[in-house]
């Protein structure tokens, strides 16, 4: 009798060993990449063992396991995007994202077309592309990388079909923002040219 029930326990603690070791190793460990980030120029795999450390939120671990920006249209995260905008990008890309020294990021037409989707869009701002574009990863964590992404994502003002970082479905439902009054000039005075 008391034999059985040790060994009943023993089966009980060695189910709960069990599951608790399916548990550990279907869990991701920490913020280690299970998508492959790659430089946007050379191809090289990422490495995120330096640049600037930063809290792992939900949205750094689910970006990391899926390149999903959990913060794209959220208005808390896009405002601290926008701060974070300007501080750190405004210089060059210009105060509405209409281009300066580097192109404007709220139009459809990408010189990485891979940017059209936020994998890609992540991967030049962390790691650099060319010439005065370096990689952001010592001035911006990957939070803050994301909530910047979702405030350049928050005004885009091209066609809807062409939003692709946005699931399908989403697509036909947004409301492109307003084109800014630099970018409408510059356009005009390129079709006056061309
Ligand atoms: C010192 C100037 C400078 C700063 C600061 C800068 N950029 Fe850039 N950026 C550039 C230049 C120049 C290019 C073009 C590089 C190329 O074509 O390889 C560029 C390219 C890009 C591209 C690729 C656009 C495309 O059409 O494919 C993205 C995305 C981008 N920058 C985002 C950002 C973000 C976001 C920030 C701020 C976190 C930032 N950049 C900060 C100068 C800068």
């Amino acid at each position: 009798m008391i034999k059985n029930v040790k060994s009943l326990t023993s089966k009980a603690a060695c189910l709960l060993g069990l599951s608790m070791i399916t548990a550990v190793s279907l869990t991701p460990m920490t913020a280690e990449a299970q998508v492959t980030f790659r430089n946007a120029t050379t191809g090289d795999v990422i490495d995120f063992s330096f640049g600037k450390k930063g809290e792992e939120t939900e949205a750094v671990k689910h970006f990391m396991e899926t390149a999903e920006n959990l913060y794209n249209q959220d208005e808390e995260a896009i405002t601290i995007g926008q701060d974070l905008y300007m501080t750190a990008c405004s210089g060059c890309h210009g105060h509405h994202v209409e281009g300066k020294l580097g192109p404007a990021l709220g139009d459809a037409y990408w010189t990485y077309p891979a940017g059209r989707y936020d994998k890609g869009f992540f991967e030049i701002i962390y790691d650099g592309a060319r010439a005065m574009m370096g990689p952001q990863r010592n001035n911006l964590s990957i939070d803050e990388i994301l909530q910047v992404m979702a405030y350049v994502r928050s005004v885009y003002w091209d066609e809807p079909e062409k939003a692709l970082w946005l699931p399908e479905e989403e697509r036909a439902k947004l409301v492109p923002a307003e084109m800014p009054a630099e970018f409408k000039e510059a356009l005009e005075n390129f079709n006056k040219t061309h």
